[in-house]
């Protein structure tokens, strides 16, 4: 999709398409009353008559209105001006999308982008409008045989902002807010393969093009170099599996060479069936999700290459497949991790940790000036939180409210849980230096103490995304989440550094 910028009125628009608000009920937004004006009242008599009310997501498509240069005018309900906010207008945005979509037109000219929003600038309505748009366009087809093509597919959209002043920094979001959607729809096409597609070496393979498409510089680490490393932890995870572990590191230096870099690991489970203590069956294929805490770090990655930030960052990516078999992990088993801390692996299950802390271990390396991890951890996150915002865990409060602004500004929010000290003891077992499971109370927030153990070094976040990187049901798919708070906190850090 071609997206692109524009000041002026819309009843002068030469295109397939003009798309304006009606408030509930029946009232015009402002572009909407310009329109009428030049129509001498064509949609105020239409609303009159009664044939749009301004429900939120309603639309309603008018052709060749008089006194106007579109082939089309499309009304989007908006719903109770009041009301109006960032859930309200995304949803304004996608009815719109989705309606010329459908509709024979090849462009699409989009005043919805003028309508005030709360506490939201310009700059924030045309990020969320691309973002927006391209998820409403998503298909994720490639593993269909026929593919239901749309007849005449939209090409080009165009943002409306009210004043030619505004028209530079709407650029700029418009830049910022396609390298995010660029970045989900990559996390997407990852997670939305089955397992037996985006196994570990897939995973690294698709890594390597991207870092190479990108300028990145990348590298893989096999079996033998994890257990020169000591990795065990992690390769106990990978012993059920026939498909071997990888261990991708992606390096985005844009940033001066001595700046420190930002790491992010991500969880790179292809597919967990919870090896020996075996998941129940309902509802296990969506356990193809748990590698997308990797494929949302390694997108953050794109999306920081596209905005080409002057940030230092790093992707640490531990992938493996949690498979039951005849060398599987048994419950019991004791493994000595990277950081030569002894950990008695109680639930084969709760393999997230396993994994994620010798990566957290090995990031010691980079000196980092933060990191980040982020996984599908627990399911408890999802009875805590639900699928609206992600888990946090920080052992750092002030990079703690960093994400949480960045979630906010993204509008991709996360809610921050307590890592106090008395969890600890949940932790504890009688034959190593620790469980890998605290029981039922709070798991969340033991599956947190676990890897906080193994980021003393450093200022560190957890997010939890459990609930949030992809939906059930009739909906199923990615999500794209946490793209846009990662991708905002690395934005708001380029800032800080530039100011
Ligand atoms: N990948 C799962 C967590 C999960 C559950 C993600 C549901 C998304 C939806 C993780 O590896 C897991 O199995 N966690 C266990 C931990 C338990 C054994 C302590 C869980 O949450 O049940
Ligand atoms: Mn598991
Ligand atoms: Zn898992």
């Amino acid at each position: 999709m071609e997206f692109s910028i524009k000041s002026g009125s819309p009843e002068k628009q030469r295109t397939a398409c003009v798309v304006v608000g009606i408030f509930e009920s029946r009232k015009l937004s402002l572009p909407a009353e310009l329109l009428d004006n030049a129509a001498r009242g064509y949609l105020s008599d239409l609303l009159r008559r009664g044939d749009m009310e301004g429900k939120l997501g309603s639309t309603l498509l008018l052709h060749k209105v008089p006194g106007t240069e579109a082939e089309r005018i499309l009304l989007v309900g908006l719903g109770k001006e009041r009301e109006f906010r960032e859930n309200e207008y995304r949803t304004a945005v996608a009815a719109a999308v989705r309606t010329l979509n459908e509709t024979g037109g090849f462009d699409g000219t989009i005043y919805l982008t003028e309508l005030p929003v709360k506490k939201r600038d310009v700059a924030w309505r045309i990020r969320q409008a691309v973002q927006v748009a391209e998820e409403t366009l998503y298909r994720f087809d490639q593993m269909k045989s026929k593919k239901d093509d749309v007849r005449r597919p939209l090409r080009k959209l165009t943002f409306c902002v009210e004043r030619r002043t505004e028209l530079a920094v709407a650029e700029k979001s418009l830049t910022e807010g396609h390298a995010i959607a660029s970045g989900m729809s990559f996390m997407k096409n990852l997670a939305n393969l089955p397992g037996n597609v985006c196994t570990p070496t897939y995973l690294a393979e698709q890594a390597t093009a991207m870092a190479q498409e990108h300028g990145l510089q990348i590298d893989v680490l096999g079996r033998a170099e994890m257990e020169q490393l000591g990795m065990h932890s992690l390769l106990a995870v990978a012993k059920g599996s026939h498909q071997p572990p990888q261990f991708i590191v992606a390096k985005y230096q844009g940033g001066k060479t001595d700046d420190k870099p930002i790491v992010l690991v991500g969880k790179g489970v292809t597919f967990d069936t919870g090896g020996i203590s075996l998941k129940p069956a309902p509802e296990m294929d969506e356990m193809k999700f748990d590698m997308s805490g990797a494929a949302s770090v390694l997108a953050t990655m794109k999306a920081a290459a596209l905005m080409k930030l002057p940030l230092n960052v790093i992707a640490v990516v531990p992938t493996v497949e949690n498979m039951p078999g005849g060398g599987a992990t048994r419950p019991g088993d004791i493994v000595t991790s990277m950081s030569g801390q002894t950990v008695e692996i109680l639930n084969t299950d709760a393999e997230g940790r396993l994994i994620l802390c010798d990566a957290l271990t090995y990031a010691e390396r980079f000196d980092p000036d933060c990191v980040i991890d982020v996984a599908t951890l627990t399911g408890a996150c999802v009875i805590a939180l639900g699928h609206v915002v992600s888990g946090l865990l920080a052992n750092t409060d002030s990079l703690a409210r960093e994400l949480l602004e960045a979630g906010h500004e993204g509008w991709d929010r996360a809610w921050q849980m307590p890592l106090f000290d008395d969890y600890q003891e949940q932790l504890k077992s009688n034959f190593a230096d620790m469980g890998n499971i605290g029981g039922r109370p709070a798991g969340t927030i033991t599956a947190a103490c676990f890897l906080s153990r193994f980021t003393k070094k450093y200022d560190w976040a957890h997010l939890d995304i459990a609930g949030t990187a992809y939906r059930s049901g009739k909906e199923k798919g990615s999500t794209g989440r946490p793209v846009p708070l990662l991708a905002h906190f690395l934005l708001a850090r380029a800032g800080a550094q530039q100011a």
